[in-house]
C-alpha cells in the first residue's frame, strides 16, 4: 500500500479502534513518527501531543536513551517465562521501583493499568482468605476509574464506560470524593461501613480521578480516610496508574501522604510511554500471607508476558531519566506553567472548576449540558485543537492538558494560546 487513501481504507475495513464511535468519528490521522512532545503525520503535519498519548509518555516520543536500552536488551533476551526463571532486567526494575517506594517490599508484574488493579484486588481478597477470614467487600470512590477489566470496572463509577456490563459487576460500597464541605460526614459514613461490614480494601486514585474528569482532591482528606482504614484493619490500594512517575509534581501522588497505603498500582508512565507494563507493589505482611506449604495459598495469577525483559529494560531507562535533576526541573517548570495558566483561566466566565495538580491542568467548559463523558462538546473541542495541530481529547466537556515533561515552553505556549482563542470565541 503506497498511498494514504489505501491505508485509510484498510484501517476502516480491518481495524476496530478503542473508545471510538465510527458512526460519527472523523477520519483517523495516520501518524508516521514521533519526536519529543510531538507527532508527525504522513502528510508531514506536526502535532503537539497534549495528552501524552493517553497519559503514558513522559520523556518524549522516540526518546533515544530508551531506544538504545531496548535495542541492547533485544539483542540479549527478548522474553522469557517468569516462573521458575528470572532475569536481571526484572530484578533490577523491581529493586529500582522499591527505592522510590520505601514503604513497600515486593513487586508483581503484569501487562497494563487494568491488570495492575486486578492483581491488587485479587491480592487483597486472597490475603484475607489465606488468613482464614475471607472478606469480599470493597470501598471505592463513586466517580473512580480503574480500568476496563471486570474487577476494574466493578470498583469504578457506574457510567457510560461500563453500563452494558452493569449486571455482571460485583457490588462495591461507593463513597463520594472528599472535599472540605463533605469530609466530616464522609469520615462518619466511612467509619460506619468499616464498623458494620467485613471490608477487604479501600481502593482509590490518589489526588486525581483521571478518566472521570480529572477530579482533584486534597492529600489531607485522603490521609484521614486511610487512617480510618488502618484503625479498622482494612487494606488500602492506591491506583497510581495515572498519577505515578511525577504527574502530580512528586514521584508518586502518595508521596504527599504521611502514611502509605498497603498496595500501589503502577502502569502508564512506568516505561516512559514505550510499552505496556503493569506493576503492583505490596508490603511484606501481604506477601507473607501467601507463604505456606498449603498449595492453595499460592497466588495463582500470571500473564504470558509477565516481567517481559525488553519492557523492563525500557522501564529502567525511563527511571534513569526520571532520576536526572534535569527531569525534576522539567516537572517543576511544567507544574509552574500549569499553575500560572490555571490562575489566568479563572478570569473566564464560560468555564468553571479550573484545577491543577502538578503537571495536570483541567477545567470544565460550560455547555448547558451536564458535565460528563457523554457531553456533546467533546468532538467539536477535539476538532478545534486538531485544526491547530494540537492533540487534546476532552473527557466530555472537561478539557485537560497533560503533556510529556519534555514539552518546551514554546510548545506549551502554543497550547495555551489555542485555549485562549477557544475561550475568547
Ligand atoms: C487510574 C487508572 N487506573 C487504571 C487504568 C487502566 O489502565 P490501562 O488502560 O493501561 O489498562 C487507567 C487508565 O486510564 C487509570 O487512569
Amino acid at each position: 500500500m503506497n498511498d494514504k487513501a489505501q491505508w485509510i481504507s484498510a484501517d476502516k475495513e480491518h481495524v476496530w479502534h478503542p473508545f471510538t464511535q465510527v458512526s460519527y468519528a472523523p477520519e483517523n490521522i495516520i501518524i508516521e513518527r514521533g519526536e519529543g512532545a510531538c507527532f508527525i503525520d504522513v502528510d508531514g503535519n506536526k502535532y503537539i501531543d497534549g495528552i501524552s498519548s493517553w497519559w503514558v509518555n513522559l520523556h518524549g516520543h522516540c526518546n533515544p536513551y530508551i531506544i538504545s536500552a531496548v535495542t541492547k536488551q533485544l539483542q540479549q533476551l527478548e522474553h522469557s517465562i517468569f516462573a521458575a526463571f528470572t532475569h536481571k532486567p526484572g530484578i533490577a526494575l523491581a529493586t529500582r521501583l522499591l527505592e522510590h517506594l520505601p514503604a513497600f517490599d515486593k513487586v508483581f508484574f503484569s501487562d497494563n493499568g487494568s491488570t495492575s488493579v486486578e492483581v491488587a484486588l485479587k491480592m487483597t481478597f486472597q490475603y484475607w482468605s489465606n488468613k482464614g477470614t475471607p472478606k469480599s467487600k470493597v470501598i471505592a470512590f463513586k466517580e473512580a476509574y480503574h480500568g476496563d477489566t471486570f474487577g476494574g470496572m466493578s470498583v469504578a463509577a457506574r457510567n457510560a464506560f461500563n453500563k452494558p456490563f452493569e449486571p455482571l459487576l460485583f457490588d462495591v460500597i461507593s463513597i463520594d470524593t472528599p472535599h472540605k464541605d463533605n469530609i466530616d460526614a464522609l469520615l462518619q459514613e466511612m467509619e460506619q461501613h468499616l464498623q458494620n461490614e467485613d471490608i477487604s480494601c479501600f481502593i482509590f486514585e490518589p489526588l486525581v480521578l483521571g478518566a472521570s474528569g480529572m477530579l482533584m482532591y486534597a492529600p489531607e482528606h485522603l490521609q484521614l480516610l486511610i487512617d480510618l482504614c488502618r484503625k479498622y484493619n482494612c487494606l488500602t490500594i492506591a491506583d497510581e496508574v495515572m498519577t505515578g512517575f511525577g504527574r502530580t509534581g512528586k514521584f508518586f501522588a502518595t508521596d504527599y501522604l504521611n502514611d502509605k497505603p498497603d498496595i500501589i498500582c503502577m502502569s502508564k508512565g512506568i516505561t516512559g510511554g514505550f510499552f505496556p507494563l503493569g506493576a503492583t507493589a505490596c508490603k511484606q505482611f501481604i506477601f507473607d500471607a501467601f507463604i505456606s506449604n498449603d498449595k492453595m495459598k499460592t497466588f495463582f495469577h500470571g500473564h504470558s508476558y509477565t516481567g517481559n525483559p525488553t519492557i523492563c529494560a525500557a522501564a529502567i531507562a525511563s527511571l534513569d531519566i526520571m532520576e536526572r535533576t534535569e527531569t525534576m526541573l522539567q516537572i517543576k517548570d511544567l507544574s509552574a506553567w500549569q499553575a500560572a495558566f490555571a490562575q489566568e483561566l479563572t478570569g473566564y466566565d464560560n468555564i468553571e472548576n479550573v484545577r491543577h495538580t502538578g503537571t495536570i491542568l483541567a477545567f470544565d467548559i460550560k455547555t448547558g449540558e451536564s458535565t460528563g463523558y457523554l457531553n456533546n462538546a467533546a468532538e467539536p473541542l477535539a476538532e478545534f485543537f486538531i485544526k491547530r495541530n494540537i492533540i487534546l481529547r476532552p473527557l466530555g466537556n472537561v478539557l485537560y492538558f497533560i503533556p510529556p515533561y519534555c514539552i518546551t515552553k514554546t510548545e506549551a505556549e502554543q497550547v495555551y494560546a489555542a485555549i485562549r482563542a477557544l475561550l475568547k470565541g
